[in-house]
């Protein structure tokens, strides 16, 4: 018998993110955080820090089979999710034996509209070695789906929009899994999108250590998790019974949506607005004036 989304609710299931999506009703979630494990190869190691190792699962799959599986969940995310729904869905470029692989790659094979490409600027990053400038940046792919004729969506307000393209978080430290990203990260994106709704349902079907539930909790919303390593699946629920604990890195991002100043304001101070001016030689000395 088919099963209801009351069945998800609220839930952290142990399992395999495709097998479990494909349960999930059709249309019924309004917006997804996640992460996927990176195929990394776990034979990769830094200068700095251990190599990342998943409890119950490997990060080791032969390169094609990993994007066909990615690109399977992703058109199984995009079933459930409501139109004119979101996934924010977090990843890296990576190369193997020399070769640039990019998110990409498989994102424009998908269902989905590619809405913009978040950097994630972490500032630090494990793995250091020369051959190229050391990589502290990571992706967020903002996708969507659309509502009828409408493949843009609806405009967001000022207050999220003015946060730009370049989100700046350290990574995680305070948590036993090897690869959390921080809370203000899916906190950003849900109360973005959702901005004071309430009572949404919100999915990471990478869950780890629950940090997108937590943060769909602590925003009013109900979340569904799912993770394939029963360790997480346990840390993620008594994370989610502590989740007060939160409550203030919570708070912090919330306080960062705000508009200090208009554009009108910044226009009537002569300050910055994006706008070109033409530059008057004669009045604005250039780097090779003496
Ligand atoms: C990058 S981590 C997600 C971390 C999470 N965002 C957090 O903040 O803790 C990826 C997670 O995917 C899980 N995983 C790996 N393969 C999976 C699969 N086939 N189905 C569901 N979960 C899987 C791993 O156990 C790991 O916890």
């Amino acid at each position: 018998m088919p099963k209801t989304l009351k069945e998800f609710i609220d839930k952290v299931i142990c399992g395999d993110a495709l097998e479990v999506l494909k349960e999930i009703p059709d249309n019924s979630v309004d917006m997804g955080v996640t992460s996927p494990p990176y195929n990394k190869g776990e034979n990769k190691k830094g200068w700095l820090v251990n190599r990342v190792v998943y409890k119950g699962a490997t990060d080791n799959l032969p390169e094609e089979d990993y994007q066909r599986i990615q690109i399977e969940v992703l058109n199984e995310l995009y079933r459930i999710i409501k139109p004119g729904g979101s996934l924010f869905y977090n990843h890296k470029i990576r190369w193997e034996r020399g070769v640039m692989i990019h998110p990409m790659d498989w994102l424009r094979k998908t269902k989905w509209v590619i809405r913009q490409e978040i950097v994630w600027d972490r500032m630090i990053a494990a793995n250091i070695r020369g051959w190229r400038f050391w990589q502290v940046d990571e992706r967020i792919y903002w996708l969507y789906k659309p509502k009828g004729k409408n493949i843009i969506g609806d405009e967001l307000k000022s207050r999220h929009a003015l946060l730009t393209s370049i989100w700046r978080f350290p990574p995680e430290n305070n948590n036993p899994h090897p690869a959390p990203f921080p809370i203000a990260l899916p906190v950003r994106a849900i109360y973005s999108i959702m901005d004071d709704k309430k009572g949404g349902i919100i999915i990471d079907p990478y869950c780890g250590s629950g940090t997108t539930l937590v943060a769909a909790k602590i925003l009013g919303h109900h979340y569904i998790g799912i993770d394939i390593s029963p360790e997480y699946v346990e840390y993620s629920i008594k994370r989610l019974e502590n989740y007060k604990r939160e409550i203030q890195d919570v708070e912090k991002e919330l306080s960062k949506h705000v508009v200090r100043k208009t554009f009108k304001e910044r226009k009537e101070r002569g300050e910055f607005v994006g706008k070109y001016r033409k530059i008057n030689p004669k009045t604005t000395r250039t780097l090779f004036d003496k």
